[in-house]
């Protein structure tokens, strides 16, 4: 704890340095209703999610969890000893620096930013690692783990005795327990009878750093066969496991001469790859590869290799790549993948086979379309026509996940190739035409033009959302399977026009009341039989739609994109309400929500640019 002469000091400076003015002087800043907004200085951001509260006088990242006062963003944002960010503080505010009693400055002097106590930390561990209570420690990494000194001492390798040590070595230099807290190293049971202890316990340490290569965690690995293997920090104002890739900082540079670069599973697999002379591997922080990872990848290599193992968890671990991978493909950067034989992981591989063995599976790894493939054909039932068609559905509509428009177009042409020649489709016929003639996967696909010139006979529809709803009305009435597909999401009540809304009701009730499958023109010929016929007949778009002779899938592509728009405007009209809200009576939780909506909205206008809408 602070003494109190220090404590009112601080309490001094807070109270007359605005925080906007201290964060101002090295962050731009827009003021938002009662809130600043600025870019965060703790991480790379194109979006600001970095606040600032007056009242409060602290600063949050939403990105990354920063979050502090005016002292800790001397110290943290602008690497400044603490008794310099004081001095710093005094000498704008005006103020003297007092003097202090000789405790108080020796506390003052000690008092560490958050990474020079992990740094701290980490020298423990790694001092302990060589003393007679780490020997099994030592034992472990050199034995069984087969690392040399020279791994033990690159990588920062420690131990983390049984006893307390840390939360006492760190006190015993004037560190506050709050900090200790905050930094995930010690854990204050809920049971208040009980004291705080350390959080690694009993565990060989494998620290880990930011690109800077400044220690911002632990991973800690017991000896023994307990669950949990791993311990790791939790995220902190320093730490965020989605963001941080272990190993990035020594990756990094390898990589960009090697213009390689390996994504493994695990701490040890890194160390395993250095050891064999592999050091452009990183590897997720205990949780699956997150997008934010890939894009951190991208920067270093533009198709870094996946390397699993061969088994279900690793070809599991592949299937989620993709999954996040296809929204943010760009023209240039993908993934490519490399599955180790006999279940094995990167380092018992190593252990198993050597570097030159390695390194000739590194030539034969698999590009991304070859797993997005495999995902939805290998043992899939193709045996009759239905079945062909939904797996030729199920890709098409992964294909349609990925936002790069070109990258898409191209994934599709391939994907459409290699059903043609797996399937042994004779030819493809578009069912919307009568043309005989097949059209091949090859020839540029036609895509329905949306804008329309309307002439005198044509309704005007100004309405976007009449406009969306009377595309998808026309689609539906080509290829009447699309009904299934977009009902539930065209709730009724986003209908707003009344009459639109009795037509698309009786045009789904219509399809559904029919015992056989019927094709666009039959349904077209029921529905104007009904109470909405008169409505129908004013659908010129499905005419229009239907003389385009639109592939199915084109269709959905355009109905997805509608919308997206139509989502688009709804989260505008949300963002306007909360924003007028927030700016009448500050909330916090009500400006999460609109942080929240922001970042959806601008994560949709990014790829809505990609669409070219
Ligand atoms: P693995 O279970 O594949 O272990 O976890 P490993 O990397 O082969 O470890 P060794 O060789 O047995 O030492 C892969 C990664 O998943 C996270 C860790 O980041 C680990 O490196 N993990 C695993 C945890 O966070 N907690 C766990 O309990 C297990
Ligand atoms: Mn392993």
């Amino acid at each position: 704890m602070a003494s109190d002469e220090l404590q009112r000091f601080m309490d001094e400076l807070r109270a007359r340095i605005p925080i906007a003015d201290v964060v101002g002087a090295k962050v731009k800043l827009v003021k938002k209703g009662r809130e600043y907004q600025g870019l965060c200085p703790f991480h790379n951001e194109k979006t600001p999610s970095f606040t600032i509260n007056e009242a409060k006088g602290f600063y949050h990242c939403f990105g990354c969890g920063a979050h502090g006062d005016i002292i800790r963003f001397e110290m943290e944002a602008n690497g400044l000893p603490f008794m310099d960010a004081l001095q710093k503080l005094a000498h704008q505010a005006g103020m003297q620096m007092p003097h202090f009693s000789k405790e108080a400055k020796e506390e003052a002097e000690a008092r560490k930013s958050l990474y020079e106590i992990m740094e701290v930390a980490a020298q423990y561990f790694e001092r302990e690692l060589r003393m007679p209570d780490g020997a099994e420690g030592y034992k472990y990494f050199t034995e069984k783990r087969l690392l040399s000194k020279e791994i033990l001492q690159k990588f920062r390798l420690g131990y983390a005795p049984n006893n307390n040590g840390l939360m006492a070595h760190l006190k015993a230099q004037g560190i506050d327990e709050k900090d200790l807290q905050e930094l995930g190293l010690i854990a204050i049971p809920e049971d208040k009878s009980r004291k705080p202890h350390d959080f690694f316990r009993n565990r060989v340490m494998i620290p880990i750093t930011n690109k800077q290569g400044k220690i911002i965690a632990f991973g800690g690995r017991v000896m023994e066969k307990i669950e949990p293997k791993y311990l790791n920090s939790p995220d902190t104002p320093i730490f965020n496991k989605r963001r941080n890739l272990y190993n990035l900082d020594k990756a990094r540079e390898v990589a960009y001469k090697e213009k390689k670069l390996i994504i493994c599973e695990g701490y040890m697999d890194v160390i395993a790859l250095d050891k064999f002379g592999f050091g452009y591997a990183v590897a997720p922080l205990g949780t699956a590869l997150t997008e934010e990872q890939i894009m951190e990848a991208w920067k270093v290599c533009t198709e870094p290799i996946i390397c699993l193992d061969g088994d279900n968890a690793g070809i599991k671990a592949a299937m989620r790549a993709v999954d996040r991978v296809l929204p943010i493909l760009r023209a240039g950067y993908s993934l490519k993948f490399l599955f180790l034989p006999d279940k094995m992981d990167p380092d018992e591989y190593l252990q198993a086979h050597g570097a030159t063995s390695f390194a000739a599976l590194l030539n034969k790894t698999k590009p991304l379309i070859d797993i997005l493939w495999q995902k939805y054909t290998e043992n899939e039932d193709s045996s009759t026509p239905e079945k062909k068609a939904l797996i030729e559905r199920t890709l098409l509509e992964e294909v349609n996940k990925i936002g790069d428009g070109t990258v898409r177009n191209y994934y599709e042409r391939e994907i459409k190739n290699r059903i043609y020649t797996t399937y042994k489709q004779s030819s493809w016929k578009n069912p919307a035409t009568n043309n005989a003639a097949a059209q091949s996967p090859n020839q540029p696909i036609k895509r329905p033009v949306l804008n329309h010139n309307y002439n005198a006979e044509r309704p005007q529809v100004e309405n976007e959302n009449d406009k969306m709803i009377r595309f998808i009305m026309a689609a539906e009435l080509i290829y009447p399977e699309l009904i299934d597909d977009y009902e539930e999401q065209i709730y009724l009540d986003e209908i707003k026009n009344e009459k639109l809304r009795l037509l698309q009701t009786t045009i789904a009730d219509t399809f559904h009341e029919q015992e056989a499958a019927i094709n666009g023109d039959e349904l077209t010929e029921l529905v104007l039989n009904t109470n909405a016929g008169a409505i129908l007949k004013t659908l010129w778009e499905k005419d229009m739609l239907k003389k385009q002779a639109p592939f199915i899938n084109d269709l959905r592509h355009d109905i997805e994109k509608l919308l997206q728009e139509e989502k688009r405007r709804s989260i505008e009209a949300d963002i306007k309400k909360l924003t007028e809200k927030v700016s009448a009576h500050f909330d916090e939780e009500v400006y999460m929500e609109l942080m929240a909506l922001k970042k959806t909205r601008d994560e949709m206008l990014i790829k809505a640019e990609n669409f070219g809408v």
